[in-house]
């Protein structure tokens, strides 16, 4: 890509013998905010210290705003990192904690107050410059973190989780907070979650991550309506995931042909319960659960297909335990997955 800002080039990463990352590519705009998304082990943490230069790639090149980085020392890449703990100085002030960097840099005076201050009121501290890291809460902590590494002026701000120590309700604030941080700023940013609905809110695109290499790339809602992998489609919440053999959708008891043609090329199909068609269609599936949840009611369906979830209108007169119901997966309402497995 042209415009690339960020970018990795067929980047393996490994802790002696052990292969963590194979032949990443990834490149990323000047001001993007992407998400790394991914179960535990796939490589993220791995990935978010090679390009803060933390971990000396065993192969591949890192390049960053026209140069390449690859082998330049973490501390003048122009790289900021977040982590998950976000490691205060627990004896100095707010003020000195997001002060400490610029000094190193040799920043004095009117620059670096004007500096810190900026930094501090930037994320909504500036009542608290003169406490200690001791006398905040966890996400006001988790501010002066973030404010820490923003004076620095960073080309690429690194975050690898740094709102799972928050509880639900801070954790939605300060995703509106880094939302806003960053767009103020321009920052480019990358940002590590294995929180599906984190990545969805706050990201440009999406990097979803699999055993050290990257299954999917897309928007928010390319990932979440149109995932090309079964891996993908299960991460995002497509209950009704199925491989195709001959056409034919792959279930438990043998193949079964649905009413249209699949589409060419496609390794599976899935569907989301909300794309189910209840009450009609050439499938047949009994009760085995329903539950209410306000505004839809779920079904589980047993059926020659195994078990099948659906979600209708909760207006809709409910289905008795036990009963049998004609369904129907329209391939229209389907996502296609170029890969299954
Ligand atoms: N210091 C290390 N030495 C050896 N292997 C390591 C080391 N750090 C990580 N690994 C391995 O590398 C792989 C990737 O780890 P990484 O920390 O990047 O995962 P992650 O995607 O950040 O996972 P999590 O979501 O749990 O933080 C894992 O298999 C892990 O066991
Ligand atoms: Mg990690």
């Amino acid at each position: 890509m042209s415009d690339a800002y960020l970018q990795l080039d067929k980047l393996t990463l490994a802790y002696g013998d052990t292969v963590a990352v194979k032949d990443l590519d990834l490149s990323i705009a000047k001001g993007e905010l992407v998400a790394l998304l991914g179960p535990s082990g796939c490589g993220k943490t791995t990935t978010m210290r090679a390009i803060a230069g933390l971990l000396n790639p065993a192969s591949g090149r890192i390049n960053l705003d026209g140069t390449d980085i690859t082998r330049i020392s973490a501390n003048k890449r122009a790289v900021g990192l977040v982590f998950q703990s976000y490691a205060l100085f627990p004896h100095l002030t707010v003020y000195e904690n997001v002060a400490f960097g610029l000094r190193l840099k040799g920043l004095r005076g009117q620059d670096l107050d004007g500096k810190v201050n900026a930094g501090i009121k930037s994320v909504g501290l500036a009542k608290f410059a003169g406490r200690k890291p001791g006398e905040l809460s966890g996400g006001q902590q988790q501010r002066v973190a973030l404010a820490r590494s923003m004076v620095m002026e960073p080309k690429v701000l690194l975050l690898d989780e740094p709102l799972s120590n928050l509880d639900a309700r801070l954790r939605l604030e300060m995703r509106a907070e880094l939302q806003r941080v960053q767009k103020e700023t321009g920052v480019t940013m990358i940002f590590v979650t294995h929180d599906q609905a984190e990545a969805l809110a706050l990201a440009d695109r999406i990097v979803v991550m699999l055993n050290g290499g990257i299954e999917q790339i897309g928007t928010p809602e390319e990932i979440y309506n149109r995932p090309v992998s079964s891996f993908v489609a299960d991460f995002v919440g497509f209950e009704n995931v199925f491989a195709l053999k001959e056409g034919k959708l792959a279930a438990p008891n043998g193949a079964v042909a649905l009413s249209d043609p699949a589409p060419d090329g496609a390794a599976g199909l899935a569907w989301r319960p909300r794309a189910v068609v209840l009450g009609s269609g050439p499938f047949q599936g009994t009760v085995r659960g329903t539950s209410f949840a306000g505004n839809s009611r779920e079904y589980l369906l047993d059926s020659a297909l195994g078990p099948i979830k659906a979600e209708v209108d909760a207006t809709l007169p409910p289905r008795e335990l036990g009963s049998t119901i004609a369904f129907d997966l329209p391939i229209r309402a389907s996502s296609n997955l170029k890969r299954f497995g």
